[in-house]
């Protein structure tokens, strides 16, 4: 395998070449994988660089995460129970939501489209979203809803790592009224006109359809679906990034290590799906990037392969995905960005963004450790 860094074809480049162009580096590629997926840092810092010019339009279903901490301060008296002395509630947007806030953290114009109920949560949710200069006009509010709600409670002492002991959900009876369907689909579309990428993310709420999508006519859309991948075929979808455990669950076939299975999943899903292209993202194992015509590329992780929190990290690897693609990515320079973005977010606590910033100061000690 040629592990020499070998720039990659560019087609339109968005910003002023960078001083670090040709740096390539630190070919993120494992050894058993076919196909030269060696980084040019250059390429990479300046699709960064043109983050901020980029209008993306999210549509999907709209999670609050709240994190309520404390420590275990003795057994009840009323019940065997351990009573949690309370130390702090915190809240962070989740699901599609979480997506919206990378985006943002990432420097991105962001017009976000969904519902939340007329409720604590959906309040909070916007209230965040709103305090980071996010326009949340196309996000309905409705009485006929319930914000998702996922309550974790986390148990620790002054010096242990907090435990989760607990979660609660709160969640809606059953799938968005068909009603409030039809309004989020004319806010989707008068939003994805002005955007350069929709991303679309379904948590299995029923906010973004397959047929809201096939209505869009978007420049590209991208796909992150936890249920129903294979529905949104014939819905005109670009990319999509699903997990492993979601293409497997989508082709009834377990992948397990059997590389040769992910190859033909993941060719299976693409064509299904009729995908520019297919990013798989494989936790610890990293990402494997399926185009036409191309063999299998796979990346190994950015970084530690020991996460402190793993919460929400696909969202961050489909926000940066997506957001790299509008600024003039390949498919595969939008991987390689992607892949760093999942590395670092993984390393801190709670539903977690990556700032432009951060990916950039990664992107430099990767080249500078070269030098
Ligand atoms: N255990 C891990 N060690 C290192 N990196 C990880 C780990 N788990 C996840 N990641 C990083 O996060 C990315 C996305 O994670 P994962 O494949 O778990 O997505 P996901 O299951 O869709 O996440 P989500 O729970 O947000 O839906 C990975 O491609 C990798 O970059
Ligand atoms: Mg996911």
């Amino acid at each position: 395998m040629n592990l020499k860094p070998k720039k990659q074809k560019m087609t339109k480049s968005p910003a002023a070449a960078h001083p670090l162009h040709g740096a390539a580096l630190r070919p993120q590629v494992d050894s058993q994988s076919h196909g030269d997926a060696s980084v040019d840092i250059g390429r990479l810092l300046d699709l960064v660089s043109a983050f901020s010019r980029q209008v993306i339009c999210v549509v999907g279903d709209f999670v609050l995460d709240e994190f309520v901490s404390g420590e275990i301060s003795r057994v009840s008296r009323e019940a065997p129970v351990l009573i949690l002395r309370h130390r702090r509630t915190e809240s962070y947007p989740g699901g599609a939501a979480n997506a919206v806030n990378n985006l943002a953290d990432l420097g991105a114009r962001v017009l976000p489209v969904g519902v939340v109920g007329e409720d604590a949560g959906g309040l909070k949710l916007l209230e965040y979203l709103r305090a980071k200069g996010v326009n949340v006009g196309g996000i309905l509010r409705s009485a006929a809803w319930v914000t998702t709600t996922k309550t974790r409670y986390l148990a620790g002492w002054t010096h242990t790592t907090e435990q989760q002991v607990l979660r609660v959900d709160r969640e809606p009876a059953g799938e968005v009224p068909a009603k409030l369907q039809a309004q989020i689909a004319r806010k989707a579309r008068l939003a994805a006109r002005g955007a350069a990428a929709v991303l679309i993310s379904d948590y299995g709420l029923g906010a973004a359809s397959p047929s809201l999508v096939r209505g869009l006519h978007a420049k590209r859309v991208t796909l992150d679906s936890r249920y129903r991948l294979l529905e949104f075929r014939n819905a005109g979808i670009t990319a999509a990034t699903p997990n492993e455990s979601e293409i497997e669950a989508a082709y009834h076939s377990q992948v397990g290590n059997d590389l040769g299975k992910l190859d033909d999943l993941g060719q299976r899903a693409r064509r299904d799906l009729s995908l520019g292209a297919l990013l798989v993202t494989r936790g610890k194992d990293g990402m494997a990037i399926f185009e036409p015509n191309q063999p299998t590329r796979r990346l190994s992780i950015h970084g530690s392969d020991a996460p402190v929190d793993v919460t929400g990290a696909g969202d961050t690897v489909i926000a940066v995905f997506t957001l790299a693609l509008a600024a003039g990515a390949t498919y595969l320079e939008a991987a390689q960005l992607a892949n760093y973005a999942g590395g670092i977010v993984v390393m801190k606590r709670r539903t977690a963004t990556v700032t432009r910033s951060e990916l950039e100061a990664a992107l430099r000690r990767d080249a500078t450790a070269e030098h």
